[in-house]
């Protein structure tokens, strides 16, 4: 029997963020693999208006966060937990808000020398100089708000004439804009376990179905293949590793992240963004990872149960 057994889990999902309905499938894999491990789970939809009462009362151990995007991954419901004295899985307050902000981490990338694609900043209300941004992130793009996640409001610019209309459909979801060099490569994604003994699973490959890792690509099945480890070199491959450990220690990320890269070309590995609360149904990126590292879908989440009541 492990040390844990019998710990009162509250999984938080569904929640009001445009990634409800991920959630709620998260939520319940979540909960399923942790009933099955011999805890005691209750599942709580933060969009209901008792949900603050059910975790004071609840008497919980631990609350684990299936929630991606705002007002669950961006540091809000971290906050929440600490005010309520509940230990929580992931990361805290402050590394959840500067990764959930993609121009907040790409300054600290930039600054910690973490290479990341050129980028340039759009703020609501400004008027853009469209020559300018060419200049520095060349002619074709990628336009993505701060603050969003899965892909939303998120376009790839293939020439200059798009990009008026690619930051005007951003901005419908963020008054802060990022407009990012288009990285033609591979795309790897790293997780990352541990606290402060970090490790670095897998390399996991992207294969898209369509043209970039989108909504559909991420939640339809066999929109998109994994490849595990990811075709590239071994040196590549740990280069990968070593920025994703680099970029969870940076922004001060607990328990797990996910950093997705792209191996460009000519080798070089960039950094896009970190996600503290990844996918975890048992079929998401980390969690195929992990299997591939051995440990099973039930084990991580008892794992990441384990970290979150470590001092
Ligand atoms: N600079 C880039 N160059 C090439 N492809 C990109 C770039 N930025 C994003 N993409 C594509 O868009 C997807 C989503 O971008 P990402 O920054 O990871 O945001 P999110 O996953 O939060 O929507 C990536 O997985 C990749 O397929
Ligand atoms: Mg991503």
């Amino acid at each position: 029997m492990s040390e844990l057994q019998g710990r009162k889990v509250a999984v938080l999902m569904g929640g009001r963020s445009a990634e409800r309905d991920v959630s709620l499938h998260t939520g319940e894999q979540v909960a399923t693999a942790l009933s099955s491990t011999g805890h005691l789970v209750e599942l709580i939809d933060t969009a209901t208006p008792t949900f603050i009462a059910s975790l004071q009362q609840g008497d919980f151990d631990v609350a684990f966060i299936c929630l991606h995007g705002r007002f669950g991954e961006d540091g809000t419901m971290q906050g929440l937990l600490e005010l309520l004295n509940i230990p929580y899985v992931g990361s805290g307050v402050l590394a959840s808000a500067l990764a959930i902000d993609k121009v907040m981490s790409k300054h600290f990338f930039s600054l910690a020398e973490i290479p990341t694609p050129e980028y340039v900043v759009v703020q609501e209300g400004e008027q853009s100089d469209i020559a300018g941004i060419v200049r520095a992130v060349g002619p074709k793009s990628v336009v993505k708000p701060a603050k969003e996640g899965s892909s939303f409001g998120m376009s790839i610019v293939h020439e200059p004439a798009e990009l008026p209309a690619a930051i005007e459909l951003a901005l419908t979801y963020d008054a802060q804009v990022l407009v990012e060099r288009f990285i033609p490569g591979v795309e790897v994604t790293v997780g990352v376990l541990g606290n402060s003994d970090l490790i670095a699973l897998p390399t996991l490959e992207i294969v898209p179905a369509h043209e970039f890792y989108d909504y559909e690509s991420k939640y339809v099945p066999g929109m998109c293949s994994h490849i595990i480890p990811a075709r590239v070199s071994k040196e590549t491959a740990e280069e990968c590793q070593r920025i994703s450990l680099e970029a969870h220690r940076l922004l001060g990320c607990r328990g797990m992240s996910r950093a997705d890269t792209i191996v460009g070309e000519d080798g070089s590995v960039y950094l896009l963004e970190v996600n503290t609360i990844p996918g975890m149904t048992s079929t998401s990126l980390l969690p195929d990872s992990a299997r591939a590292a051995g440990i099973e879908f039930p084990q991580l989440c008892e794992k990441l149960v384990e970290l979150a009541l470590e001092g």
